[in-house]
């Protein structure tokens, strides 16, 4: 049997993802938590991040039109945790947090070091949807820790070991159970 529920933000698991933006004026360089992201676009490659209006960040966002949306270890959960409940009006969140400030390739926004993947994004569009503000960002250059690609350059997801959100609560991934197109290639049907 089925439960009908009022609307809600039901869909699970999101990625967990710690946006660094450049500071603007007197405010220095930010990092905030984000759960509501999303790949949105193969080619050009893109994604989208929702921040709400009233965040720092979002005005940092809003200046800059650029961040590096850097995905972190499971085993950085505490400092992810933080970055989500602190402000950078009165947080510095990379040094309290003991994170790195990297010059990015692409974008002007600092990239986190310690983190295994950064994305450098360039803000195309943004959309007021409510609570939150939707930024569709193109990819414009990635970096990897050398140690989570391998030898023929691919990520392994395995050793990036990222972070799911899912009801107010911080999973890891499980274990891989098959690939794209595997069950169709095994089937021997298209
Ligand atoms: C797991 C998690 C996910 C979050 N996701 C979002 C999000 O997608 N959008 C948003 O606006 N705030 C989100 N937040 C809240 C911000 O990270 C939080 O308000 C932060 O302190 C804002 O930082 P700032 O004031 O430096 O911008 C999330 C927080 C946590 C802990």
């Amino acid at each position: 049997m089925k439960i009908v529920r009022k609307p809600s933000t039901a869909l699970l698991p999101t990625p967990v993802v710690l946006l660094s933006v450049a500071g603007h004026g007197k405010d220095r360089p930010n990092i905030i938590t984000l759960a509501w992201v999303g790949t949105v676009c193969s080619d050009p490659p893109m994604l989208s991040v929702a921040i709400r209006p009233t965040r720092h960040s979002h005005r940092l966002v809003d200046a800059a039109r650029e961040f590096v949306v850097n995905v972190p270890r499971a085993g950085q959960l505490t400092e992810v945790d933080l970055a989500g409940v602190w402000s950078g009006a009165e947080h510095d969140k990379f040094q309290e947090l003991g994170f790195t400030a990297v010059p990015a390739d692409s974008v002007d926004a600092p990239l986190i070091e310690e983190c295994p993947v950064n994305i450098e994004c360039v803000v195309r569009h943004q959309l007021a949807l409510g609570a939150h503000d939707l930024y569709i960002a193109e990819i414009v250059a990635v970096q990897y820790d050398e140690d989570v690609l391998d030898a023929r350059g691919r990520a392994q997801t395995a050793k990036i070991a990222p972070l799911a959100y899912a009801e107010g609560e911080y999973w890891t991934l499980g274990e891989r159970i098959g690939t794209y197109g595997g069950a169709a290639k095994a089937s021997g049907r298209r």
